[in-house]
């Protein structure tokens, strides 16, 4: 597989690995295609994600996006966030071969999965107030 030095460098050492302590949105995303699995916990203040961290069992094409996909989340505020694709992921690394692009929807579902849990917690408790 021809992956470039970017996606190799965030498969070899992907970046904020684990579980973030007190996180306060989850998501998780498996392609039934494959099997491959995406975990996304995310610490929401002020409508900004100042924490952001994955676990995914996959295909290095799985772990290198999901893996940009924390670093691209990090810092940005919600909405930004929810507008964000799979492309700008691809983008973000460089480029991806072909056959891999499906791998990058699994990072970027899980992060929106893990917004939406976010939002629909936050609403919840704001609605018994
Ligand atoms: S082959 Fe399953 S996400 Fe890459």
């Amino acid at each position: 597989m021809d992956y470039n030095d970017s996606l190799k460098d965030h498969f070899e050492n992907p970046r904020n690995v684990g579980v973030v302590k007190n996180y306060n949105g989850y998501g998780k995303i498996g392609d039934p295609g494959c099997g491959d699995v995406c975990e996304i916990t995310i610490h929401i203040e002020n409508n900004v994600i100042d924490d952001i961290m994955f676990k995914a069992y996959g295909c290095p094409g799985a772990i290198a996006t999901s893996s940009a996909v924390t670093e691209i989340a990090k810092g940005k505020d919600i909405d930004s966030v929810l507008k964000l694709k799979d492309d700008d992921v691809i983008n973000y690394l460089g480029n991806i071969p072909e056959e891999k692009k499906h791998c990058s929807l699994l990072g970027i579902k899980a992060l929106h999965a893990a917004v939406d849990d976010y939002l629909n917690n936050n609403l919840k408790s704001k609605k018994q107030v």
